[in-house]
């Protein structure tokens, strides 16, 4: 199957009708549609799909007895995630997971026999979108985050993820480290969709990920008292929108000041009522830096104004950090490899820092990671209008097979 009419069975999952974009949050009918998808992708390749204790969904293209290298050789493992942001794009998770489908189709095609086992892999909940943490499933997996943590995290309903995962038939009591799996694994690669403009800016469609900024997510609760919008005057009032409002400016001049991203993309008002001063507001910030320090910097700098603008209010603030991802820097020795495949398949690959995170980044302080990035020629991502060229996404697919038929031949 090509990779076209692959990518196509996919599209339809979770597409929100009037907005065109993606609403595939972990456990829920869209996403288990996707696991579903990613079952059927890997019988129909006679590949062995499982899915392990944290629902991270593996298929597995052993080698055949004659090729195999020393028994218990590592796995050379691609892929990326299904899930998506509220309203997401088509590409940022699935293209990593198709593409490595098609891959593996191209490497057959070719008559490639690998040595060692390939296997495709497919990460649950990378974009936190449900339950707030980031990663959720590469984080479970290589024990970044403790099981009975991820169990009582809750979305939006109140639903715990151990609920959730119930209700979807999976075993929550199972969540944990998976140290045997992981062992496994002697490479990861994730090709992403660019979420940027670096790769049109060059000229060029694929790029080799270098690493990725320290970013976090952090809560802030502003909590005030609800009156009449009417009725009570100005000097009366205890109102968290605006300590909240000041909060969000002063994250874009945080960002501004010290060379990062700083965003506030999600908000709660409490009761939300357009004739009420409201009770509590509660707000996100997503900030990002290319060091440790100058994140500390942003976010120290957007407390502080929180506290003080809270404070002017007659509102009491508190924040809490919810995730963190520190530096990544992808393996030198696995990157040259990367490198040296696509020169050889002659194709121009310039090397790029991601200020996105991907569960690449998590892996990498347990396995060697590399990534791969197709060209985006907007640069807009987590939106409906996040859009790579078929011609491109082919391209990835041809890279991508360079790189495991390199990493899988010995
Ligand atoms: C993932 O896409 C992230 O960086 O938020
Ligand atoms: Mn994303
Ligand atoms: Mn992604």
């Amino acid at each position: 199957m090509s990779f076209r009419q692959l990518w196509e069975s996919l599209l339809p999952v979770g597409r929100d009708q009037q907005t065109g974009g993606y609403q595939r949050f972990s456990w829920t009918a869209a996403d288990l549609s996707c696991r579903e998808w990613f079952m059927a992708a890997a019988t129909a390749r006679g590949l062995r799909a499982d899915t392990d204790r944290n629902g991270n969904l593996w298929a597995w293209w052993e080698p055949a007895t004659a090729a195999r290298i020393p028994a218990r050789a590592g796995a050379v493992v691609a892929g990326s995630h299904l899930d998506s942001v509220p309203d997401g794009g088509a590409f940022d998770g699935p293209l990593g997971v198709v593409s490595a489908f098609a891959a593996i189709d191209l490497l057959r095609e070719r008559g490639f026999a690998p040595a060692r086992p390939v296997a495709v892999a497919a990460f649950t909940e990378e974009e936190g979108a449900r339950f707030g943490v980031p990663c959720l499933g590469s984080r479970l997996l290589t024990g970044v985050i403790s099981a009975d943590a991820a169990r009582g995290l809750r979305d939006a309903s109140g639903v715990s993820l151990a609920a959730a995962m119930s209700a979807a038939g999976a075993q929550p009591d199972l969540l944990g480290p998976d140290d045997g799996l992981r062992d496994r694994v002697a490479a990861f690669v994730e090709l992403h969709i660019e979420q940027g403009r670096q790769l049109a800016d060059l000229d060029a469609v694929i790029g080799v990920g270098a690493g990725i900024w320290p970013h976090g997510r952090w809560r802030f609760d502003f909590t005030g008292r609800a009156d009449h919008a009417g009725t009570t005057v100005l000097a009366d009032r205890r109102d968290p929108m605006l300590p909240f409002a000041a909060t969000a400016l002063a994250a874009r001049a945080a960002a501004l000041r010290h060379g990062g991203r700083a965003t506030v993309g999600k908000v709660i008002v409490v009761p939300g009522a357009v004739n009420a001063i409201p009770a509590a507001v509660r707000g996100w910030l997503d900030a990002r830096a290319p060091d440790q320090e100058a994140l500390r910097s942003v976010v120290d700098d957007v407390t502080a104004a929180a506290n003080q603008a809270a404070a002017d209010h007659g509102v009491t603030a508190a924040a809490a950090r919810e995730s963190f991802s520190p530096p990544v820097e992808f393996d030198p020795g696995l990157r040259a490899r990367l490198s040296g495949a696509l020169a050889s398949g002659g194709i121009k690959a310039p090397v790029l820092r991601a200020g996105a995170g991907h569960d690449a980044g998590i892996l990498a302080a347990k396995v060697p990671t590399a990534m791969l990035f197709v060209r985006n020629p907007s640069g807009v991502s987590h939106a409906p209008q996040e859009h790579a060229d078929l011609a491109d996404c082919e391209t990835g697919v041809s890279a991508l097979a360079a790189v495991l038929a390199e990493l899988a031949a010995r």
